[in-house]
Parts: structure tokens; C-alpha cells; sequence
């Protein structure tokens, strides 16, 4: 099976915890982009959902599912998202498609939250796919250098790279040409993206609660404690992995 046909197994078999009524969060990415469609297919009365991004809020409309907001529907019952790593106790590194900051104001409202990913992406220690670190725009090098500074503290010696090339372009945005930060990754908040390259992280508890503590640091990909439930699609079929 193809890391493709992973992400489709699992993004169906997601599709079948969702229930007719229910207030759903959508997550960003291609495996999030399976379950949407998978959704959609099943015409469920009285769905409504919560995009994580701009790329998967056309793709859902596209699809004819009917739209919320965190405005309107503020308690989500279940939230589908995919991951770049799932490591022990589905300790989630997220942000690849740099969707990170709506991704987890999503998840942190919702009942229960589902990953789905393709078997590549379990770890044993999460630090391999780098960890995306959204900032303010404003002083962007400057809160880069305090987060290099919390990344040494953690014995992580690369300092986190501002994100140029878009790893998933369906799901980033570009700054527009003349803008200073041409060429530079934005994300739908209109924030910038470090991409820190950690290698191993040892206490993710603690890297997560020192970044957060950094002004200009506006989310981080670290997502901990927040998903209940992870579907994996292997070669056999899907897996079902709980913290
Ligand atoms: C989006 O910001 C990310 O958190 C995605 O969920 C993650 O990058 C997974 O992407 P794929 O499903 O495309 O691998």
C-alpha cells in the first residue's frame, strides 16, 4: 500500500465515527483532505464543520458540507486531523502545512480528537520532523534568537530555520511580492513559520511550556494530551492506537 492509500484508509475509516448532527472539526493536509471527502460522501443531515484553514474550508465548500466557525459553534463535538509525527502516548508533532495555530485552537475544543495518519509517521521519540514554531511576523529574528536559546537549553544545537519552501504548498500561503517577508511562508493568520530542527525531544512537556513562555511565539507544533484516539493505515488495514 502506498503511503497515499494509508492516508485514504485512514481518513475513511475516520469517517465512520461521525455522526448525523454532529459539530465536527475538519484538520489541514492530504490525509485530512481524505477524510473530508469521505465525509462529504456520506451526506450526514444536520452536519456542521469546523475548518482548520483556508485550503481545507474551500475543499469542504467545494464538497458541499456546510461550514461553521469557533464563533458560531464554540464546542465541537469531534475533531479529524492528520500529523507529521505521532510518538508515545499519541504525542503529536503538527504544523507541516502550517495550519498549526487554528489546527489546535480546533482540537482544544472539541470533545474528542482523532489523528489519522500513514504508518511512516509513528515514532518511538518525536524530534525527527522538524518542529514548526509559528511567530509574529514583528521581530521575527528577534524571537528566533530566544528560540534558539530555549532550543540550546534543551540540548537541541540547530537553531529552528525560517520557512521558505512550502512543504505542502496546497495548504500555505505566500507573502505577496514587495512585502519584506517576499518569499516567506504565512501562514492564514498572517504569522511566519521557524522550523526547528530538533533530532530527538527528550521532554516535550517541557519544550512545549518553555516555548510558549517566549513573546512573539505564538503557537507551537507540539500538540500533547489533546488527541484520544489514533487511526493508523498500514499494510494490513488500519490500527487503532490510544494514548
Ligand atoms: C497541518 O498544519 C499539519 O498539522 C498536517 O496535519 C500535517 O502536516 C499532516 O499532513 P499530511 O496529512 O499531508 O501528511
Amino acid at each position: 500500500m502506498s503511503a497515499d492509500d494509508q492516508k485514504r484508509a485512514a481518513g475513511e475509516a475516520a469517517a465512520a465515527h461521525v455522526e448525523p448532527g454532529m459539530v465536527v472539526g475538519l484538520g489541514t493536509g492530504s490525509t485530512a483532505a481524505w477524510f473530508v471527502k469521505a465525509l462529504a460522501a456520506r451526506k450526514l443531515d444536520g452536519l456542521r464543520c469546523v475548518p482548520t484553514s483556508e485550503a481545507t474550508a474551500d475543499l469542504a465548500r467545494e464538497l458541499g458540507l456546510t461550514l461553521s466557525t469557533l464563533e458560531d459553534t464554540p464546542r465541537l463535538d469531534l475533531t479529524v486531523d492528520g500529523t507529521d509525527e505521532v510518538g508515545p502516548g499519541l504525542a503529536l508533532i503538527k504544523g507541516g502545512g502550517a495550519a498549526l495555530l487554528r489546527e489546535k485552537l480546533v482540537w482544544e475544543a472539541s470533545n474528542r480528537c482523532l489523528v489519522i495518519a500513514d504508518a511512516a509517521k509513528v515514532v518511538k521519540t518525536l524530534g525527527k520532523f522538524a518542529l514548526p514554531i509559528e511567530v509574529v511576523a514583528f521581530g521575527h529574528k528577534t524571537t528566533a534568537n530566544r528560540i534558539a536559546d530555549v532550543l540550546a537549553d534543551h540540548d537541541i544545537a540547530m537553531p529552528a530555520r525560517l520557512r521558505t519552501a512550502p512543504p505542502q504548498a496546497a495548504s500555505l500561503r505566500e507573502a505577496s511580492v514587495g512585502d519584506k517577508l517576499a518569499g516567506v511562508v504565512r501562514t492564514d493568520g498572517g504569522n511566519v513559520i521557524y522550523d526547528a530542527a530538533c533530532g530527538a525531544i527528550h521532554d516535550p512537556a517541557r519544550l512545549a511550556s518553555d516555548l510558549k513562555l517566549i513573546t512573539g511565539v505564538v503557537e507551537h507544533g507540539l500538540f500533547l494530551d489533546l488527541a484520544d484516539l489514533a487511526i493508523i493505515g498500514g499494510d494490513g488495514g488500519v490500527e487503532i492506537l490510544t494514548p
